[in-house]
């Protein structure tokens, strides 16, 4: 499991570029146990197609984004779930400690794409849920290749035109970034991506 230290490399990296990404946030044997997870949900029918949050509520936007996901539920957590969520829960505090953001809770759901999939340019903070305040997103596949695509390009400047950062959807992998400030998009992937997405949250207006 990670320990404190890579939690303060990660709280640093946020406080200095506001993203961070750190190989091996969980071991890829635990990422594995988490995949297989995935792929049982969506056996078992318990994946819905993603929506797209806009005024007026959440709709399937297919020309947007093409995955589906299942909600984390704390109550109802596998002991791999559990152990995400623990590490998670002491990021947070270590990022509240360093970069006073004030996040109080968690949302996160499990993302199937499957072969083709993608979701498009977007912002993770949009308008009606201003408390999302730093997104995170694990990886899952324990042995994503190159020839895969399927990665995350990261905008680094604030407008999303410019610059951006391409990162491999590697099990084990967790990508951190402040979800009010980076564009971002997942590229189609040759091969089924796995991933749990989810969100630090303030407790009332977002601060940022
Ligand atoms: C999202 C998202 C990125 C990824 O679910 O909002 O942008 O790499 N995911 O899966
Ligand atoms: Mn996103």
């Amino acid at each position: 499991m990670t320990d404190a230290p890579d939690h303060a490399r990660i709280a640093d990296r946020l406080a200095s570029q506001g993203y961070a990404v750190a190989p091996d946030f969980l071991p890829v044997a635990m990422a594995a146990r988490l995949a297989d997870e995935a792929r049982a949900l969506r056996a078992d029918g318990h994946m819905r197609r993603a929506g797209v949050g806009q005024a007026g509520g959440v709709g399937i936007h297919d020309e947007l984004r093409s995955d589906s996901i299942h909600w984390l539920e704390q109550e109802h957590a596998s002991p791999a779930q559990h152990a995400y969520l623990d590490a998670l829960e002491s990021l947070r505090l270590e990022v509240n400690r360093s970069l006073y953001l004030g996040l109080f809770d968690f949302e996160g759901h499990f993302a199937v794409y499957p072969p083709g999939a993608f979701y498009r340019k977007h912002l993770d903070r949009f308008r009606g849920d201003s408390r999302r305040t730093l997104t995170t997103v694990l990886y899952l596949n324990p042995d994503w290749q190159e020839a895969h695509g399927g990665k995350l390009r990261l905008y680094l400047d604030p407008d999303g035109a410019g610059p951006a950062l391409d990162i491999p959807p590697q099990g084990g992998t967790l990508v951190t970034f402040l979800s009010g400030r980076f564009w971002h998009e997942v590229q189609p992937a040759g091969t089924e991506r796995l991933s749990i997405t989810g969100w630090f949250r303030t407790r009332g207006e977002g601060v940022l």
